[in-house]
């Protein structure tokens, strides 16, 4: 991965050219398209698009390998016919969510130099179509993880299970299947993304077994008598602070003995690797000006001091793990 010539330079900075043509594409819909042949002016003329621009772009896909063109006509390759036609398989939101990503990462430089930067620019909170995709989005990119994930806690029987930050509900639908002892699992998330993860587990058949609570849980209580709390992908948008704040409301959550478990891309003491993580941790400062990665250790430590024992790591699947302690039963 070390680049070694100027030439690996280049390349590293030219990378974000073809991730900007796959998520035009996928904001433009042209893969929904793109499922019967056709040739540039036909989809520039049933989009409204440029036909001349439109050819550019439509070759570069063919060059990356995301579509085939035959004579002049274009066709969706194997990939993004599977993954990017609208319909039941579809999962692109998460690349309209990175595009929606995009301005963030442009104000890198400033938020180095300290800058006010316009926070503005997005939010999951303000805007109903962006939050959309970034909670399918979260879905589109756990739906093979989260009964992986879950598959692997041994949770042993219990029977209530609070899920914050549940988002699409993809966690809460692996847990009721994996854990049949479950009598019901509690989903808490913002409004707007509980109006989403409903919709998302209404379309799935799976919505009456799972209770949404619907706040923010910087000032809204999470209830209590909870024999598990599964707190997935939310530390990395907080501070320190935040995150202890999150792990001891946790804590009040619990019945004693009930088991806190944070499941995150943990990034090495060292804070240099793996790449996603330390590259994640950029994502989370630009998006949030205060979220990172965190290190198994000093969630470990985090655990302790909010009164958790048998706190230990686990690696849970390629490139997360969860961090996980017992609240004690006196
Ligand atoms: C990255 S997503 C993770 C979704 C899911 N837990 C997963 O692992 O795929 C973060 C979730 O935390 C929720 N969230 C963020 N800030 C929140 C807040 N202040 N109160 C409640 N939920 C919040 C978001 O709406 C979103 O569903």
């Amino acid at each position: 991965m070390r680049p070694e010539t100027f030439k690996d330079l280049m390349k590293l900075s030219h990378g974000f050219e073809p991730a900007r043509i796959l998520l035009s594409a996928v904001e433009l819909d042209l893969f929904s398209h793109l499922s019967e042949k056709m040739t540039a002016r036909q989809l520039a003329a049933r989009l409204s698009l440029q036909e001349v621009p439109l050819t550019l772009v439509l070759n570069a896909m063919v060059a990356m390998g995301l579509l085939d063109k035959e004579g002049d006509d274009y066709v969706n390759g194997p990939l993004v016919g599977k993954t990017l036609v609208s319909g039941q398989g579809y999962r692109g939101h998460i690349f309209r969510h990175i595009g929606h990503c995009w301005p963030a990462w442009g104000n890198l430089s400033d938020r180095l130099r300290g800058r006010e930067v316009e926070e503005e620019s997005w939010s999951p909170a303000r805007d109903e179509e962006q939050t959309r995709d970034f909670i399918l989005g979260m879905e589109n990119v756990t739906r093979e993880l989260a009964p992986l994930v879950v598959g692997r806690l041994g949770l042993g029987s219990p029977l209530t299970l609070l899920d914050v930050g549940g988002g699409p509900g993809t966690y809460a639908e692996a847990f009721l299947k994996e854990y049949p002892s479950l009598r019901e699992v509690c989903v808490f998330d913002l409004p707007k993304a509980a109006a989403v993860g409903r919709q998302n587990l209404k379309s799935r058949g799976v919505e009456t077994s799972v209770r949404w609570l619907e706040g923010d849980f910087h000032d809204t209580s999470f209830g209590q008598g909870f024999d598990v709390v599964w707190i997935s992908q939310v530390l990395h948008s907080l501070d320190m602070s935040g995150c202890r704040m999150l792990i001891d409301k946790a804590f009040e959550a619990l019945v004693p003995g009930g088991e806190l478990i944070l499941h995150e891309f943990l990034i090495e003491d060292h804070r240099t690797g793996p790449l996603q993580a330390a590259i994640f941790a950029v994502h989370m400062l630009v998006m949030t000006g205060v979220g990172r990665t965190y290190a198994g250790g000093e969630l470990s430590v985090w655990l302790d001091e909010a009164g958790f024992v048998d706190v230990r790591v686990q690696q849970v699947s390629d490139d997360t793990s969860v961090v996980r302690g017992r609240k004690p039963v006196s």
